[in-house]
């Protein structure tokens, strides 16, 4: 057996717990910087947050400087201001963009530098600056993960920076935080926290793990730790993500969907994940529609394809999500439920662009090479093909056309199958 776990130190999980902010950073000093954005700001949740703060005595500076995918004008004002006031921990309140600023910044503050400093993998030298993060979506996980996604100034392109000194110290997840969130972001965030769930469970396994491997990488590749994670992640998601989005001040469907993307988090901060994120970048880049969007939308077309290498695993996605049927159709019609576009033709993308965003997705190793069936770009435009149809049995029906000697999908037949 085989299993990893690097989580935060800390998690305090339930309603109500946001009001453990102030004493959990009073255990780092007397001085904390409270990131988030303008919207967050003005919400009942971040004012709990604050009150709780300043009710342990501590200064509280407050960054409300956070903007979508982490533009560099974000990073140097958070960075800017935690200069001129020296915290002794940083507190994020607020969705994916706002907590991965605050990673970067508890990193800049730490260790110095640019972020480009530390694009390669594992090149964080040690500690950042303490962090407590309080998710506002269901989610991101990234109160739990390794990794910050922001924005490259010199390529405007989305990169992650990942190192197991940035899992936040703490992770306050209180589904208070997340009942204003709008039914367009609960159903997007949820889906990708379902991506990262079924992409953990779904993720390689390594062939010898061993501590060269661990030591090496923040996220190794499928595990038994992560594995229960991501499943119990899956089937609480399955079974709120509809709800949440009918009805925002549902707390129970809150309550599990927050609990959901949380597990989701741990399970992919150790296992990764895979081909729907790496195809999210190309998609996202061609269309400016949310990381959650595409994500989503692509994942059963992933599930799809892997079908083959992992019929067991998609048979036990299947039963905690409680499908009379395929995992593959139950998240492609709980995706529809909820609202997500049928097909990338929907989105505005040209069937002549799919090979482009196949060759861009393929420059994701890390993400490509955590697949649990052996992809090439031919694969890559194969399972975008079937998204643009929005049909994902597409892919199975090509493959038996295939095995009848049917020309075409060369790369589905030519690839070994690692079951
Ligand atoms: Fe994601």
């Amino acid at each position: 057996m085989f299993a990893v776990l690097r989580a935060p130190s800390q998690v305090l999980f339930g309603a109500g717990m946001a009001e453990a902010a102030g004493p959990v950073a009073a255990t780092h000093g007397r001085r904390v910087l409270l990131i988030t954005d303008p919207v967050i700001a003005s919400t009942p949740g971040f004012g709990t947050v604050e009150v709780s703060l300043r009710a342990a005595g501590l200064d509280v500076a407050v960054s409300t400087d956070a903007e979508v995918d982490v533009p560099s004008a974000a990073v140097d004002a958070a960075v800017a201001l935690g200069r001129e006031t020296q915290p002794d921990a940083i507190v994020a309140v607020g969705g994916g963009s706002v907590i991965d600023l605050a990673k970067v910044t508890a990193l800049l503050l730490a260790h110095g530098g640019a972020p480009s400093d530390y694009y390669a993998v594992n090149s964080v030298p040690g500690p950042v600056l303490p962090l407590i993060a309080l998710p506002t979506t269901a989610g991101t996980g990234s109160e739990a993960t390794p990794v910050a996604v922001i924005t490259d100034p010199a390529s405007d392109m989305k990169i992650g920076v990942a190192s197991s000194h940035l899992i936040p110290r703490h992770a306050i997840c209180d589904p208070r935080l997340t009942l204003g969130a709008p039914p367009v972001v609960t159903a997007h965030s949820g889906i990708d926290a379902l991506s990262h769930a079924i992409e953990g469970y779904m993720a390689a396994e390594a062939d010898d793990p061993d501590a060269e491997l661990v030591l090496g990488r923040p996220q190794v590749g499928k595990n038994a730790i992560s594995d229960s994670l991501a499943l119990t992640a899956a089937g609480h998601i399955a079974a709120n993500l509809e709800r949440a989005v009918q009805d925002g001040d549902d707390l129970e469907a809150r309550t599990g969907m927050l609990y959901g993307s949380l597990l989701a988090g741990i399970a992919f901060g150790n296992s990764g994940v895979s081909t729907a994120h790496a195809l999210q970048f190309a998609v996202g880049a061609a269309t400016h529609t949310s990381h959650g969007l595409g994500t989503g939308l692509l994942l059963p077309y992933v599930m799809e394809f892997n079908r083959p290498a992992r019929p067991d695993d998609l048979a036990e996605l299947a039963r905690v999500m409680r499908s009379p049927g395929s995992a593959v159709d139950h998240v492609h019609a709980l995706g529809q439920r909820i609202g997500l576009p049928g097909s990338l033709a929907d989105i505005g993308i040209e069937r002549q662009e799919l090979r482009g965003m196949a060759e861009a997705s393929f420059k994701f190793k890390r993400l490509v090479d955590n697949n649990p069936r052996p992809l090439d770009e031919d694969a890559l435009e194969a399972i975008l093909d079937a998204a643009w149809h929005g049909d994902p049995a597409r892919l199975s029906r090509e493959r038996s056309d295939d095995r009848g000697g049917a020309e075409g999908m060369s790369a589905l037949t030519s690839q070994s199958v690692r079951s």
